[in-house]
């Protein structure tokens, strides 16, 4: 090769690779595989090691190596970052008020002050201050565990780098890092002059901005910020959600100014009117708007279920719609078997974003509203929600009504609908294959790296299928022993198209981080039918362990009546329909193969006691008669923050019976089996609140 053509060769390699690096590192998004990568750079050293003065300062030689292998450091949130339930019709708020006031044993019209706001559509951020200066930012990541954005925070002009000394020792603020649509639009611009990847909208430009390696790009990017939650708090500035947002305000914080405080379900509605109507007129995108009771206290009381708080809930806007064509209808096969009908769309725009599948729910939905294939059907997308199909605007020529398939398209068995206790039919029709059905299979596979349960980063749903169809991996065991077959049978990972040494070492390392997990994250990720993660958390403190649940799990099928099954179903939170899954689940010797196969590579650990010094932490407690100073839901949400197991009937395993007045049946089963019995208010003295 002569020096004209190499350096020719130079100049285009450390084009392409400064090209590939501002995809890896600015946009989040790689352009070639790692392979690719380190080839093109092999290239480039090679060519530099022959002619030295290629080796410029700005060569991408001298840039600092491949990816590191986490981008950010982790940030375990003292407090867990939480997520809202959601209300979509004012009858759901209603709903929320109701709840509220049953929880709490108030009166149907009594007055509860609640909070206003407009929900962000953002991402969700946590300020940590320790003697007045911010000394941590953490993204949300899965609500336990998120990323250390700090260096990037702090080129953010809307957070304060200090407090004022009004300010405690140590304060979380939680609140919304978004972008302004003019300066998203802005941003767009400069994007396309520089002939770089345009954002699809202002929260993803913010995610893109925020979750920079290099902080002076973010620096560039103008972010901002609202305040509206906090994390772990010892000393706030208020004793209402009104109060302490006035308070971080005072700090100078940025917070919201359409907040409001409301005392009835009209007001909040007039409120979210308002809100609503003033959306497009506002220079931030909003989703909805954010309710939360304003008293603290009782915020305490109503406390939290599975992952959001009882005291807030998000009013969402309604949804938007537009007319395309339906081009085709695909089942897909779900974990449990459900066939699923899809809408194959003509894309279309609908809020912003380009639809292209829609779901069409179940056989009776197709049946109730006729949609054929070729419609032109009305389609809707509220938020994040999965678009849907409203109704067929007109009809396709020469269509005719959908025949629901009526056996498996991935494995050819029958397809049925269950019949359930009602005597009606079952609205979904599920696959009878169990696991010789492919589908269920690889589903199976998905929710079991999935985020809420073994959450392997790595492998997503496309590599999960992937990795199936190539038989790398075919049930949950063989994800931990990848990396020791890696290379055995097939071709090693690192050489596979799309990997390259390093992300398959990232893959290997979330894996092993993985060999440990919480019993609940473990049942969870069993993709039992029925067992979700609240039913998975409420197991996982029954039974304490994998081997107990599985041993009292098959013990309990062995008969259709004994101490096992008793046990199981006196657990509170645990149905008939739900207990009958887990037997049904034991029951299957392939379902127990997996499950002991699994307990050869990794270990559950069990759930830390909730107080573990509480004095009923460990307990079963049993709760009958009337409660006067809380209702049934608020003893057992209480109990079970004291660590304590609440069942639903007497047996000699319960420890203690708290009975009110017109206590019947299950104080004399107490007397039977010997079991303590105290009243409320001995109730309250026991647990030291009084
Ligand atoms: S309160 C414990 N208020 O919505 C609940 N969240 O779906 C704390 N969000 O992750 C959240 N605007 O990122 C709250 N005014 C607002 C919000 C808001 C946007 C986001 C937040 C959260 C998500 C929950």
């Amino acid at each position: 090769m002569n020096r004209a053509k190499a350096i020719a060769e130079h100049a285009l390699l450390a084009e392409q690779l400064a090209a590939h690096d501002r995809a890896y590192y600015q946009a989040d998004e790689p352009t070639v595989s790692d392979a690719e990568y380190d080839k093109l750079r092999l290239r480039l050293l090679a060519l530099e090691k022959e002619y030295p003065h290629l080796a410029k300062a700005n060569s991408p030689s001298k840039r600092v190596g491949a990816a590191p292998l986490e981008k950010f450091g982790k940030v375990t949130h003292a407090v867990p970052m939480l997520s809202l339930a959601n209300a979509f019709a004012d009858e759901d708020v209603l709903e929320f008020l109701g709840r509220v006031r049953r929880f709490l044993n108030l009166s149907e019209d009594a007055s509860v002050a609640v909070t206003a706001e407009p929900k962000i559509d953002g991402l969700s951020l946590s300020l940590r201050y320790e003697n007045r200066k911010l000394v941590q930012a953490a993204t949300r990541g899965d609500g336990a565990e998120g990323e250390n954005v700090t260096s990037n925070v702090f080129t953010v002009k809307d957070v304060p780098q200090t407090l004022p000394a009004s300010a405690p020792d140590v304060v979380e603020v939680r609140g919304e890092i978004y972008m302004s649509n003019k300066d998203f639009a802005a941003l767009n611009e400069k994007q396309i002059q520089a002939g770089e990847k345009t954002f699809a909208n202002p929260r993803n430009a913010a995610a893109g901005s925020l979750r920079q390696l290099d902080p002076t790009i973010t620096a560039a990017r103008p972010l901002r910020f609202f305040a509206y939650a906090w994390g772990e708090a010892p000393k706030l500035p208020g004793a209402t959600q009104w109060d302490v947002v006035q308070g971080f305000k005072a700090w100078g914080l940025p917070v919201n100014p359409l907040m409001v405080l409301c005392h009835s379900a009209d007001e909040l509605l007039a409120h979210y009117r308002l809100i609503e109507s003033q959306r497009a007129s506002l220079d931030y995108d909003i989703d909805g708007v954010v309710y939360k009771v304003n008293d603290l206290a009782l915020q305490a009381r109503l406390g939290f279920v599975s992952r959001s708080p009882r005291w807030a809930i998000a009013h969402k806007f309604s949804a938007e719609q537009a007319t395309t064509v339906l081009e085709a209808i695909d089942i897909q096969v779900g974990r449990t078997g459900a066939l699923t009908p899809v809408a194959r769309l003509k894309p279309v725009t609908v809020g912003g974003v380009v639809v292209s599948n829609a779901t069409l729910h179940n056989e009776d939905e197709i049946t109730r509203k006729d949609v054929r294939i070729g419609d032109t059907v009305i389609i809707q997308r509220a938020g994040d929600v999965i678009p849907q199909i409203v109704s067929v605007a007109s009809r396709g020529a020469g269509s005719v009504p959908y025949e629901f398939p009526k056996v498996c398209p991935a494995c050819g068995s029958h397809a049925e609908r269950e019949e359930k206790a009602s005597g009606k039919s079952d609205a979904v029709r599920r696959c009878t294959g169990g696991l010789i059905c492919p589908a269920q299979r690889v589903e199976r596979l998905k929710h079991f790296a999935s985020r809420n349960a073994f959450d392997i980063e790595g492998l997503g749903d496309k590599i999960v299928e992937e990795f199936y169809a190539d038989g790398l991996i075919m049930s949950p065991q063989d994800i931990f022993t990848l990396e020791q077959r890696d290379g055995r049978s097939l071709k090693k990972l690192k050489d596979r198209e799309g990997w390259g040494a390093s992300s398959v070492a990232n893959l290997f390392a979330a894996i092993t981080a993985r060999r440990m997990i919480a019993l609940d994250r473990f049942i969870f990720a069993l993709g039992i039918r029925h067992v979700g993660e609240t039913t998975a958390r409420v197991l996982a403190r029954s039974y304490g362990s994998a081997t107990v649940l599985r041993d009292q799990m098959k013990l309990a099928a062995a008969s259709s009546e004994n101490d096992a099954r008793a046990e199981l179903t006196a657990i509170d939170g645990i149905g008939d329909v739900v207990a009958e899954a887990l037997i049904q689940f034991f029951d299957e010797p392939h379902n127990v193969d997996i499950f002991d196969g699994l307990l050869k590579e990794v270990s559950p650990q069990p759930l830390a006691a909730v107080a573990a010094s509480s004095p009923v932490s460990g307990k079963t407690v049993v709760f009958t008669g009337a409660l006067e100073r809380m209702t049934r839901e608020e003893a057992k949400a209480m109990a079970e923050r004291l660590g304590a197991k609440v069942a639903g009937s007497v047996s000699k395993k319960t420890d203690l019976l708290v009975a009110g007045p017109g206590a019947g049946s299950k104080l004399k089963d107490a007397k039977k089996f010997g079991v303590e019995v105290i009243d409320e208010a001995a109730w309250f003295v026991r647990i030291g609140a009084q």
